[in-house]
C-alpha cells in the first residue's frame, strides 16, 4: 500500500513531552488501530490513531523527534489502519499508562455513544503528563494515579485496582511492565475479558517481514495484533522481552 499524502493543520500541546497532530485525511478506525507514519527522510514508524484524523505522539528518538519539528502546512505519508483494534466490551474498565492513553481516549468516546458504563485508571509521572483526562471525564468516572503524587493516588495505575473493578472488561495500553502487572493480577476467566495494546518493533505493517513475531506463538503485532487479549499473550514473551530493528531481544 502506498502512503497518502496528509497535510498537518494543527499541532496541539498535550503535555510536556506529548503533542497532536492533527491531519487533512479522516480515516474510519476500531480505537487500537495505528498508521504507519512516513516522515520523509528520516523513517516510518507506527502510532494509534487518537482520532479519526489525529495521532498523539511521545517524544523518544530521530523519528518523534522529527514528527515534533512538524508544524501546519507540513506533510507526512499515511499507510492505513491496520491491525485488530479492541472489542469494546461493557462494562469498560480502561487502564491508560503515559502515551498508550492515545487508542483508549476515542475508544472511551466509543463507548459512552454506545451507551456503555465507562471507568478510566487513568496514570502518569506528574500531574502534567496525565493525557486526555478530559476526554476521558466526558465519557465516564475516571481515577487518577501519579508517580509523584501531584494529582490523585500517590503510586501506580495498577495499585487503584481492587477485585470489583477488575472483573469489568479491561481494555489497557501503556508501558509493558504496567500491563504485565495488571495481567499477573487476573485469573484465567478474567484474562479472557481482558486486552492489552502492545508495542512491538513494526517494519512492515502487513505481517511480511517477521519484525514483529511474538514467541512462542508466532503470532504478528502488526496484523493479529496490535491489541491481544490476556489468554493469548500468559506465557509468552509479554512482559520479558521484546525485539529491537536487528531482532535481537531486549529484556521490557
Ligand atoms: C501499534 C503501535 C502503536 C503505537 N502508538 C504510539 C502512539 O500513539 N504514540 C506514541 O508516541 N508512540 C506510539 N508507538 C511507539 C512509537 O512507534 C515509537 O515510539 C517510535 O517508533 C519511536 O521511534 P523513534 O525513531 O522516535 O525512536 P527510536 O530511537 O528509534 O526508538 C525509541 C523506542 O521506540 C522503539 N521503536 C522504534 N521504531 C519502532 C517501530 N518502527 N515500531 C515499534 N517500535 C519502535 C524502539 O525499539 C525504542 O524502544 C506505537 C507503537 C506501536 C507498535
Ligand atoms: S512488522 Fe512485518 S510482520 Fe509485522
Amino acid at each position: 500500500m502506498k502512503p497518502a499524502n496528509a497535510t498537518i493543520i494543527d499541532v496541539i500541546d498535550e503535555t510536556p513531552s506529548v503533542r497532536s497532530f492533527v491531519f487533512d485525511l479522516s480515516l474510519e478506525f476500531t480505537p487500537g488501530q495505528y498508521v504507519m507514519v512516513w516522515v520523509r527522510g528520516v523513517d516510518e514508524v507506527p502510532m494509534s490513531l487518537s482520532d479519526h484524523n489525529m495521532i498523539t505522539v511521545q517524544q523518544v528518538g530521530d523519528a518523534t523527534s522529527a514528527i515534533f519539528e512538524l508544524a501546519p502546512g507540513d506533510t507526512v505519508g499515511i499507510r492505513g489502519p491496520y491491525g485488530r483494534g479492541f472489542d469494546i466490551n461493557n462494562p469498560v474498565l480502561i487502564v491508560a499508562g503515559g502515551v498508550g492513553a492515545a487508542p483508549l481516549a476515542p475508544l472511551a468516546e466509543a463507548a459512552h455513544g454506545m451507551g456503555y458504563d465507562v471507568l478510566t485508571l487513568l496514570g502518569a509521572r506528574t500531574r502534567d503528563e496525565l493525557l486526555f483526562q478530559r476526554r476521558f471525564e466526558d465519557a465516564g468516572e475516571v481515577m487518577v494515579a501519579t508517580d509523584d503524587g501531584s494529582a490523585g493516588f500517590h503510586g501506580r495505575v495498577t495499585d487503584l485496582l481492587d477485585r470489583g473493578v477488575v472483573d469489568r472488561c479491561i481494555h489497557s495500553c501503556g508501558p509493558e511492565p504496567m500491563m504485565y502487572a495488571l495481567l499477573s493480577m487476573l485469573d484465567e476467566q478474567q484474562r479472557g475479558n481482558a486486552q492489552f495494546s502492545l508495542h512491538r518493533y513494526i517494519k512492515c505493517g502487513l505481517g511480511i517481514c517477521g519484525a514483529c513475531c511474538i514467541d512462542p506463538s508466532g503470532a504478528c503485532a502488526c496484523v493479529d495484533g496490535p491489541v491481544f487479549y490476556g489468554s493469548e499473550l500468559a506465557g509468552s514473551e509479554f512482559g520479558r522481552y521484546r525485539r529491537g530493528a536487528d531482532g535481537v531481544r531486549i529484556r521490557v
